[in-house]
């Protein structure tokens, strides 16, 4: 059922209450999500977006009982992911000679994804698309925000910006707007799809916005992909993302760590005691990796200055809930955050020098050469840790 947003744009879209997980596994959805396609219906019309591929006929069943399809002039495929083109296969099928207008990139990853020669029309920055009624699109390529084929673009006289990815965040609502749901709720998913999904490309946000924000257009409005359309304050989600792309933290260190028979655990809560006691004001928290969501530990590690990592040694090396985290993290190219590793051993303990080099790796500056305790640590080792976590308190403020 279309929803109207403005004057001739409305969404036809699908809202996934069920999503629990996003990316095959690797995302966890704990608020659903929705795939947001836009109609515009001006003297032209045109289709921005379709939904993920198990939505497909319904999506098509959806859009027939609200336009004739052969009425539609244009697709638009911002991003191949299947997520957004996923009901492309079903729409073509039945008006298969509809241009698709996408990027060059796209071109490329939609064959890529769907083995078909659509009818495509490539555009690029600064191509316009007039529908009339005095109305026009204009296209932004956003490579890497966050593929290659990446497209935004704005209708002008409603000022509307369809961002795609870009501002989106996965949140299930019927309501359609930012001003209508619960806004911590709201944020807490937009930081999380920002730190999850862009934090490598923080420099091309950067770039991007600053593009856009160079044109001075109006903006009322911006639709996303996924979750809420940006109505009240659009500015504001703008205004998050350059403050996120600009190597962002707050106030606040994190630990991680996995443990074997508590050792490590033990160490990690003395640790934090000796941050805490160290600096006050410091917020300091505390994450099993087995057995907390992985995304939102990301989340708290793009949060903090600084982030210590624990693993007892297991072989000659370290757990892998550990180790799966801190492959994702040097996935998502953190700048500008410190770190030190710590863990307990029995014998030959190899796992602090293991994760110092992966925390190096992933471009942590180290502030130390870690902490390894033998075997559970009694009331001396235990002091020891509370010590260390003093000293990286110490070391993080000789550094900065
Ligand atoms: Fe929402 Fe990159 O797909």
């Amino acid at each position: 059922m279309r929803k109207p947003i403005k004057s001739n744009v409305a969404w036809i879209g699908k809202v996934d209450w069920e999503l629990n997980k996003f990316h095959g596994n690797e995302y966890s959805t704990h608020k659903g999500s929705s795939y947001n396609s836009y109609l515009i219906e001006e003297e032209k019309t045109v289709l921005i977006d379709t939904v993920w591929a198990p939505f497909a006929k319904e999506f098509v069943a959806n859009l027939q009982q609200e336009i004739d399809l052969k009425k539609i002039d244009y697709v638009i495929a911002n991003h191949a992911e299947i997520d957004h083109s996923g009901a492309l296969p079903e729409l073509m099928r039945l008006i298969p000679d509809t241009p698709i207008i996408c990027t060059a990139n796209g071109v490329e990853s939609l064959k890529g994804h769907h083995h078909q020669d659509w009818n495509f029309k490539v555009v690029k920055t600064g191509d316009t698309l007039d529908l009339g009624n005095g109305k026009q699109l204009i296209f932004v390529e956003a490579p890497m925000l966050h593929w290659p084929d990446s497209m935004f673009e704005y209708l002008t006289g409603d000022n509307i910006l369809f961002s795609n990815d870009a501002f989106g965040q996965h949140y299930a609502s019927e309501h359609l707007f930012n001003d209508l749901v619960d806004q911590e709720e709201l944020l807490t998913e937009c930081i999380k799809y920002y730190a999850n999904i862009l934090t490598p490309f923080s420099r091309l946000v950067t770039k991007k916005i600053e593009q856009f924000l160079s044109l001075k257009l109006p903006l009322d409005m911006i639709c996303t992909s996924h979750g809420v359309i940006w109505r009240e304050n659009p500015a504001q989600i703008v205004e998050k993302y350059m403050e996120w792309a600009n190597d962002y933290h707050e106030n606040q260190i994190s630990i991680i760590y996995d443990t074997m028979w508590n050792a490590t655990r033990i160490m990690a809560e003395q640790i934090a005691e000796g941050i805490a006691a160290a600096d006050p004001e410091v917020t300091v928290k505390q994450f099993n990796t087995a057995g907390k969501d992985k995304n939102d530990i990301i989340t708290e590690v793009f949060k903090s200055k600084a982030v210590l990592v624990g693993s007892p040694t297991i072989g000659k090396g370290i757990l892998t809930s550990i180790a799966g985290i801190m492959e994702e993290i040097k996935g998502l190219n953190f700048k500008k955050k410190k770190a030190a590793a710590f863990g307990s051993y029995g014998w030959s303990g190899e796992s602090v020098k293991v994760l110092s080099g992966l925390l190096k790796e992933a471009g942590f500056s180290l502030l130390n050469d870690g902490l390894r305790i033998l075997w559970k640590p009694d009331k001396q080792a235990q002091e020891q840790c509370f010590t260390f976590g003093q000293q990286c308190v110490d070391d993080f403020r000789s550094e900065s």
